[in-house]
């Protein structure tokens, strides 16, 4: 590979992105792809840290798989690989972990959070999973990882650990910076727009899916909670519409000025359609091609059987040299 800066990124297989995932994260990782070296992933392993039915976990991947190729990750551009396919990733999670403390850990509000979710079965590995995502981008030693801000506290202790350890051992890792797009960084529900857009929310009108068609689109968005006023416009207070024009600016490319002109003497419920429009206009091709690479299995096995041959070659190195500085036996 060139000596481009790296990019790392990750999403884990729950069945089909939502609009959040796609917004804040996946379509930014598409025009990278030109400037950087770019490692994108799906983290299967992560997944098992909340139960999951095998059967599912595995059609879930190969569906995110073709679904990051749908949004434009090219594998013959990016490493596009499975997390569980490359052995390095969980041989660096030890090592970190043993780098990490058990306080840093418990500070973690997504871990917090799923505890809430999932009272009956708090694992070792939900409340480890972030010394595995650092161990994700510290492999590669990657510069940047585009994330949405949900994301950003992982990705502190991710160079806080990188930090701890080279000071420990000696240089090894860079330390990695979060890349967090200016609009549209925490996509909000449809249904309660103080809370993130998420697929886990019991309410399905609050969460767009990228696979959802175009009526479905539009049938949440007329649904979507907005205020009692009437003005279209980017104001504290008005978070119903704040999300509604962030997700319309991403998919357009029109600043709020433009879309608070273009809306100008316009009620809510147009502007509500206006939205679903734009975003299922926007996903539509992305369907197509999903529905073209999900049904090519032998194409697909190729791509992620490739992408893993390279993941490894490169993280090895990296991880080696970690084993090394650590004290660990050379086998050669
Ligand atoms: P995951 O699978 O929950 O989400 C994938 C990406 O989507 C972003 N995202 C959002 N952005 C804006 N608005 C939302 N409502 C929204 N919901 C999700 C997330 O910030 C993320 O960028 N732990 C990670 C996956 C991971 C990873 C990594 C990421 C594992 N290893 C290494 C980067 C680098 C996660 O669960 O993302």
């Amino acid at each position: 590979m060139e000596d481009k800066k790296v990019i790392f990124s990750g999403i884990q297989p729950t069945g089909t992105f939502t609009l959040g995932n796609y917004i804040g994260a996946v379509r930014n990782w598409k025009p990278l792809q030109d400037e950087y070296n770019c490692i994108y992933c799906v983290v299967n392993m992560h997944a098992i840290t909340v139960r999951q039915e095998p059967a599912k976990l595995r059609k879930n991947t190969l569906d995110a798989y073709a679904l990051l190729m749908a949004c434009g990750i090219d594998p013959e551009k990016s490493i596009l690989f499975i997390q569980s396919h490359v052995k390095t990733h969980a041989e660096l999670s030890w090592v970190l972990s043993c780098a990490t403390q058990f306080g840093e850990l418990s500070r973690m509000t997504q871990f917090k959070d799923k505890s809430k979710r999932h009272p009956d079965d708090i694992n070792a590995g939900l409340f480890t999973y972030p010394v595995l995502m650092a161990s994700d981008i510290l492999a590669y030693n990657a510069d940047l990882v585009p994330v949405g801000v949900d994301q950003k506290q992982h990705l502190e202790l991710a160079r806080n650990i990188a930090q701890r350890f080279n000071q420990r051992y000696g240089e090894l890792f860079k330390i990695p910076d979060a890349y967090i797009p200016e609009v549209g960084a925490k996509v909000m529900s449809l249904q309660e727009p103080t809370k993130k857009m998420s697929k886990s929310d019991e309410n399905p009108n609050a969460c767009i899916l990228i696979l959802d068609d175009k009526d479905t689109i539009i049938r949440k968005f007329k649904r979507a909670v907005t205020d009692s006023e009437s003005e279209i416009c980017y104001r504290e207070g008005k978070d119903g519409i704040n999300n509604l024009m962030t997700i319309y600016s991403s998919v357009t490319g029109k600043n709020f000025d433009e879309i608070t002109s273009e809306f100008a003497g316009k009620g809510y419920g147009d502007f509500k359609i206006a939205v679903g429009e734009a975003v299922a206009d926007h996903l539509a091709p992305i369907r197509e091609k999903f529905a073209e690479y999900s049904a090519d299995k032998e194409y697909l096995k190729k791509c992620y059987t490739e992408g893993a041959e390279k993941a490894l070659a490169y993280s090895q190195r990296i991880v080696s040299k970690a084993y090394r500085k650590v004290g660990f036996v050379d086998i050669k």
